[in-house]
C-alpha cells in the first residue's frame, strides 16, 4: 500500500510517517520545505514537495497512490481553517477522482461543538467537520480518528479507548489525553483494517497497557450509516440545511463524482 501523508512534518505526521514505514509501506511525504523535511523525516520517506492548498501538487503528489492519511492543520489565522484544514481535504479527493483511495483523517475531539467560544472565533471545528463529511460521502473506505488533548497522558496510560458521539465537550484536557505516537499507531493501522473501515471515533488513552492488537476495537465500533454525512452518534449541530451554498455544492459534487 503506497500511502501519501499530508502534513507529514507536523507533529502527529512526522510518527505517521514513521509508523507507515515500519508498518512497511512505500510513504511519501507532502511536504512545503524539503531541506527541513530531511532534517525530520527518515531518509526511507519519498517527498512530494510543494504547499497543499495548490490542486496541482496534490495531483502530482497522488500519482500511484494507494492511501492517504490527513494530518495537516492551520494556526487559526482569518480564512486558515478553510482554506487549509477543509480545503486540503476537498482538493485531495476531487484530485484522486474515480480512482478508489484508502482514506485516514485526523480531525478533533469535540469537532461536533459548534456554539462552543472556540469555534465561534476560529470555525476550526466547523471546517474539519465538513471536511469529515467530505470524506464520508466521497465513496472511498476511510476511518476518521478524532484525538484528544496531545501529550496530557500519565506515564501509565498506555491503553487506547475509543469513543463515539464526540460527547467529551468542555475543550479542555478534561475531554481526555492521548499522545502523538499513539494517534499515528491508530491511523496508519486503520488503513489495513476492514473492521476500521466507515468508522468514525474520538481516541483517549487511560491507565493500563497498550493493546498488542486493534483490531477488535476497531470491529466494536459502530460504522457510520452508508452514505452518511455524520459519524454515527453525532449531535446535529450543524445541520446541512443551514450550511452555505458553497459547502453544499460541494458536498454534491463530492457525492457525484
Ligand atoms: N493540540 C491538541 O491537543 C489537538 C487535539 C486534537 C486535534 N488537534 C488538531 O491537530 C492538528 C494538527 O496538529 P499538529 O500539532 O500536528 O500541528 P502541526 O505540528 O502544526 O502540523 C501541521 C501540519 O500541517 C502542515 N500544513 C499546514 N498548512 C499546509 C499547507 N498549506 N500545505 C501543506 N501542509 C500544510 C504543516 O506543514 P509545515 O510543517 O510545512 O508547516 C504541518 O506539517 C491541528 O489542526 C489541531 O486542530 C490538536
Amino acid at each position: 500500500m503506497h500511502v501519501l501523508v499530508i502534513g507529514a512534518t507536523g507533529s502527529i505526521g512526522r510518527h505517521v510517517v514513521t509508523q507507515s514505514l515500519e508498518a512497511g509501506h512505500p510513504t511519501t511525504a507532502l511536504v512545503r520545505n524539503a531541506d527541513r523535511a530531511r532534517k525530520i523525516l527518515p531518509e526511507a520517506a519519498a517527498l512530494a514537495v510543494g504547499d497543499g492548498t495548490d490542486p496541482a501538487v496534490l495531483a502530482a503528489a497522488l500519482e500511484s497512490v494507494d492511501a492517504v492519511v490527513f494530518t495537516h492543520g492551520s494556526h487559526g489565522g482569518p480564512g486558515e481553517a478553510e482554506r487549509i484544514d477543509y480545503g486540503i481535504v476537498r482538493d485531495t479527493l476531487a484530485a484522486t477522482g474515480r480512482r478508489p483511495v484508502r482514506i485516514a483523517l485526523m480531525t478533533a475531539i469535540g469537532v461536533t461543538v459548534h456554539d462552543g467560544a472556540y469555534n465561534r472565533s476560529s470555525q476550526v471545528h466547523d471546517w474539519k467537520r465538513r471536511s469529515e463529511r467530505l470524506v464520508r460521502r466521497s465513496g472511498n473506505a476511510y476511518t476518521i480518528v478524532r484525538p484528544a488533548w496531545f501529550d496530557y497522558n500519565e506515564p501509565d496510560q498506555h491503553r487506547l479507548v475509543f469513543l463515539q458521539g464526540d460527547t467529551r465537550r468542555t475543550g479542555s484536557p478534561a475531554d481526555g489525553a492521548i499522545a502523538r505516537d499513539q494517534i499515528a499507531r491508530v491511523l496508519v493501522e486503520s488503513l489495513t483494517s476492514r473492521g476500521a473501515e466507515r468508522k468514525t471515533l474520538e481516541l483517549i488513552a487511560e491507565t493500563g497497557p497498550a493493546q498488542d492488537d486493534l483490531e477488535p476495537l476497531f470491529a466494536a465500533l459502530e460504522a457510520d450509516p452508508e452514505g452518511a454525512f455524520d459519524g454515527a452518534r453525532d449531535p446535529d449541530t450543524l445541520p446541512l440545511a443551514y450550511e452555505p451554498a458553497q459547502v453544499a455544492d460541494e458536498l454534491d459534487a463530492i457525492t457525484r463524482s
